[in-house]
C-alpha cells in the first residue's frame, strides 16, 4: 500500500508555498495525503522561527508527536518525522540531537530531498545547504486548480535588520529566473488561476540577471509584473513582502499603468522612531517612509497600505512609542500587523539586554492594536453601500454562499444559487462583520 504523509505548516505564506510543493512532490512520487498526523506514515512539520511563540508551538507539537510515534512503535507501526522550515535551518542539529524521534531535518531550500529521504532506510540526517536553484527546478508541474495562488519568486534577505532571523534561516537574496517563474505562472493560469501573489522575504529587491537577453540590467519586480501581465487570463497580481528602500520609481510607474497590479501595498516600517529605526538597522527614517507613501499616493491615488510594527524593541522609550503612533496617524493604514518584540537567538538585537518590561510591552501592544483596528474599521466602513469588484475564489461552508476578495484583500461573502468561483463581479456591500463584507451581486 502507498505510504501516506501529512504536512503541518507554521508561519508565513512562504512556508505555505513550500508545503504545497511538498504535497505535489510526494503525490507525484506516489505517496498519499493523510487527513492528520495520526493517520500518516510520514509526519512533516514545516516550522517558523520568526518569533519565540511560533517556534514554541512547534516544539510542543513535536513533543506530542514523539509520544504518539513511540506508542505506535509498540504496536508495530513505524512513523517517520521530518522537521522542515526555518527552525530546521536555525536549530536543526540541536533538534536532531535532543529529540530521538526526529528522523530528518530539512532546511527550507532542501525540500527537494524529501521524496528520496523517505524512500531510504537511513535515519537522522541533516539537510541545510542553501540550494535554491535545485529546489525550484525539482518541482513537478502543478495540477492545482485554485483561482488564487501563491508563487515564490525570491528567497532570503540581505537587509539584516537586527531583530530578524530571516537572513540566517533563508540565506542571502536569491531571485528565481524569469523563465522559471513564467512557466510556473502560465501553468497555474492555464489550470484556472486568475490571481497570483508573488512571494519573497524581500520581494521588492527581486532581480533576475538573465531573461532572453532582453536587458543588460536584469529584470526587476516591476519588469516581472509586466511580463506576467501578458498572460491574458491572469487578472490580478500582488506581491509581498517589500522593504521601503527597494520601492523603485519603475515599480510605482508599473502600479500607475498596469491595471492587473493590485493597488494594495504591504510595506513594513516596524517603528516610527528614528532612533529605534537606526538601532534596528532599517536603513530608512520615519520621514523617508512618509515621503515614499506620499510619492506613491500622488502617482497612484487609489493605493492603500498595510504595515508591520514591532513594539518594545530594546530601549524603546515612551517617546519612541509615541513617534510610532504619530506615524500611524499620519499615514492611515488599511490594515496592519503588530508584534511584541521577541529576542531571537543569533540576532544582534538579542545581545541588547535593555529589554522592556512585560507590563509596558503589553500596554503598548494593546494601544497600537486599538489604533490600527480603528484605522482598519475606518477604511472598511468607507466601502459600505458602495459597489466594488470582487474576484470569487471559494465556496464557504454555508449553503449557496461564496467568498471572494476585493482589490484591497477584504473578504466579501455573497449568496448565490449559481457557482461564483472564478467570476469577477460587481458587488454592493451591505454589511460589515468584524473583518469581512457581505453583499449582493449587481452585475457581471
Ligand atoms: N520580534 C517581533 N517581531 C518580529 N518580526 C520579525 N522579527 C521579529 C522579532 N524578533 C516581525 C516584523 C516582520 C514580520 C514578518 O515579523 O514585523 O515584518
Ligand atoms: Fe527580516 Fe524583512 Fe528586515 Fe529582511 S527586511 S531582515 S526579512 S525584517
Amino acid at each position: 500500500m502507498n505510504q501516506s504523509f501529512y504536512v503541518k505548516t507554521y508561519g508565513c505564506q512562504m512556508n505555505e508555498y513550500d508545503s504545497e510543493k511538498i504535497d505535489e512532490l510526494l503525490i507525484h512520487k506516489g505517496f498519499k495525503k493523510a487527513k492528520n498526523f495520526e493517520r500518516s506514515d510520514i509526519a512533516i512539520l514545516n516550522t517558523c522561527h520568526i518569533r519565540k511563540k511560533a517556534s514554541e508551538k512547534f516544539y510542543s507539537d513535536l513533543g506530542r508527536l514523539s509520544i504518539f510515534k513511540k506508542n505506535q512503535e509498540k504496536l508495530g507501526k513505524k512513523i517517520k518525522i521530518i522537521v522542515m522550515g526555518c527552525v530546521a535551518q536555525a536549530e536543526g542539529e540541536e533538534v536532531l540531537k535532543r529529540n530521538s524521534s526526529v528522523d530528518y531535518v530539512v532546511g527550507p531550500q532542501n525540500i527537494q530531498v524529501i521524496p528520496k529521504l523517505v524512500a531510504s532506510a537511513n535515519q537522522k540526517t541533516l539537510h541545510t545547504s542553501f540550494l535554491c536553484d535545485e529546489k525550484f527546478d525539482s518541482f513537478p508541474i502543478s495540477q492545482d486548480k485554485n483561482v488564487s495562488k501563491l508563487l515564490t519568486v525570491q528567497e532570503g534577505c540581505d537587509k539584516f535588520c537586527t531583530f530578524c532571523v530571516v537572513p540566517y534561516t533563508r540565506g542571502s537574496e536569491y531571485s528565481r529566473p524569469v523563465e522559471s517563474i513564467y512557466a510556473e505562472a502560465r501553468n497555474l493560469v492555464n489550470n484556472g488561476a486568475q490571481e497570483l501573489t508573488l512571494l519573497g522575504q524581500n520581494v521588492s529587491a527581486y532581480n533576475s540577471s538573465v531573461y532572453k537577453n532582453l536587458t543588460e540590467n536584469g529584470v526587476s519586480l516591476a519588469g516581472l509584473c509586466k511580463i506576467l501581465s501578458s498572460l491574458e487570463k491572469l487578472k490580478r497580481i500582488r506581491y509581498l513582502t517589500s522593504h521601503p528602500r527597494d520601492i523603485s520609481d519603475e515599480l510605482i510607474n508599473e502600479h500607475s499603468s498596469n491595471e492587473k497590479l493590485m493597488p494594495f501595498l504591504h510595506l513594513p516600517i516596524q517603528s516610527g522612531s528614528d532612533s529605534i529605526l537606526k538601532k534596528m538597522n532599517r536603513k530608512h527614517t520615519k520621514e523617508d517612509y512618509i515621503e515614499l507613501i506620499s510619492k506613491i499616493k500622488n502617482r497612484v491615488p487609489k493605493m492603500a497600505f498595510s504595515s508591520d510594527f514591532i513594539v518594545g524593541y530594546p530601549g524603546e522609550t515612551e517617546q519612541d512609542f509615541e513617534e510610532t503612533l504619530d506615524l500611524i496617524d499620519q499615514i492611515g493604514f488599511a490594515s496592519s500587523y503588530s508584534f511584541k518584540y521577541s529576542p531571537r537567538p543569533g540576532t544582534p538585537a538579542s545581545l541588547d539586554k535593555n529589554l522592556i518590561d512585560e507590563l509596558v510591552l503589553n500596554k503598548r501592544l494593546k494601544k497600537i492594536q486599538k489604533v490600527l483596528l480603528d484605522q482598519q474599521n475606518y477604511f472598511n466602513n468607507s466601502f459600505l453601500e458602495k459597489e466594488i469588484e470582487v474576484l470569487f475564489t471559494k465556496k464557504t461552508n454555508k449553503t449557496d454562499q461564496f467568498v471572494g476578495r476585493t482589490k484591497y484583500l477584504q473578504p466579501v461573502h455573497v449568496f448565490s444559487k449559481v457557482n461564483l468561483i472564478g467570476k469577477t463581479l460587481r458587488i454592493k456591500i451591505e454589511k460589515l462583520t468584524s473583518f469581512s463584507f457581505h453583499g449582493r451581486i449587481i452585475s457581471s
